[in-house]
């Protein structure tokens, strides 16, 4: 299929995990996909991995907004211009009991999850508005901004912000055209769950492992998520087939949320 075809995406975080699984889907649906990380190196070779004409590799900082402006502008002079879609993935994890919470921990988690997003947004739409575009703008929320977790505030709010923040520039791009829309994973299994897993272990005093595989089992469908899992919502938001679709906040996770 190529329900994307002559279409070019930016893809914050896609070096890896969730991200990556949507840079391959959106070149496989005829997109041309620009990788954008923090880790260069990784993206270059998740750019080879997958197509090296469809794909262009850049470095990216989401919390630092001349860093995203310069990632739109290689991405322009890479000939991977105008953009038509941009996802924002990129993001990190944190966990500590409220006593604990480090005030950098915080001021980090905020600037990439929170800051990014809306920075990110923000030079999207100028790009898009500039070049006429009705584009599509994709922010990764997660079932953790849907409510509080005792060791995970931090992170919590940061994914609820997202939600609030895809409601309020959704309502405010939709006049150029421009379509907000977001995904609200559960527990999708990576690399990324592996950090999770983690945290949990020291403070839970869990085993390795132990913690993903009580997730897995609560979910109703049967399993932890899978980033192929996602692939088929960024698909559908990114097309026209979701022209109507404004400020929406939509569960991809085997049934652990309704809403
Ligand atoms: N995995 C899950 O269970 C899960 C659940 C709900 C929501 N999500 C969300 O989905 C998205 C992707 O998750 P994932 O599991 O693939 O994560 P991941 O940790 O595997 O990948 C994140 C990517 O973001 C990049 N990154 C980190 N900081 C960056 C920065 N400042 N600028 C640019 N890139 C940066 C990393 O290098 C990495 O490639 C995230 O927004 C995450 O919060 C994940």
């Amino acid at each position: 299929m190529t329900r994307l075809a002559g279409k070019t995406a930016l893809i914050t975080g896609a070096a890896r995990g969730i991200g990556r699984a949507f840079a391959a889907r959106y070149v496989a649906e005829g997109a041309r996909v620009v990788i954008a990380d923090l880790d260069v190196d990784r993206a270059a070779q998740t750019a080879a991995d997958i197509d090296t004409d469809a794909c262009l590799a850049v470095k990216m900082d989401v919390a630092d907004i001349q860093s995203i402006e310069a990632a739109i502008e290689a991405a322009t002079l890479g000939g991977f211009g105008p953009i038509d879609i941009v996802i924002n993935n990129a993001a990190v994890f944190t966990a500590a009991p409220i006593t604990e919470i480090a005030e950098a921990d915080y001021a980090r988690t905020f600037d990439i999850n929170v800051k990014g997003t809306l920075f990110t947004m923000q030079a999207a739409a100028g790009h898009m508005i500039a070049n006429g575009t009705r584009g599509k703008i994709i922010n990764m929320a997660s079932q953790a901004g849907r409510r509080g977790e005792p060791l995970v505030a931090v992170y919590c709010a940061t994914k609820a912000a997202v939600i609030s923040l895809t409601q309020s520039a959704g309502l405010n791009l939709i006049e150029h055209g421009i379509n907000v829309n977001a995904i609200s994973p559960g527990v999708v299994d990576g690399e990324h769950w592996d950090g999770v897993d983690a945290f949990f272990a020291k403070y839970e005093n869990k085993s390795p492992g132990q913690k993903k595989a009580e997730v897995g089992a609560a979910v109703p469908f049967g399993r932890m998520g899978l980033a192929e899992d996602l692939t088929g919502m960024a698909v559908f938001l990114a097309s026209d087939e979701a022209d109507y679709i404004v400020a929406q906040t939509y569960n991809v996770d085997g049934g652990q949320w309704m809403s």
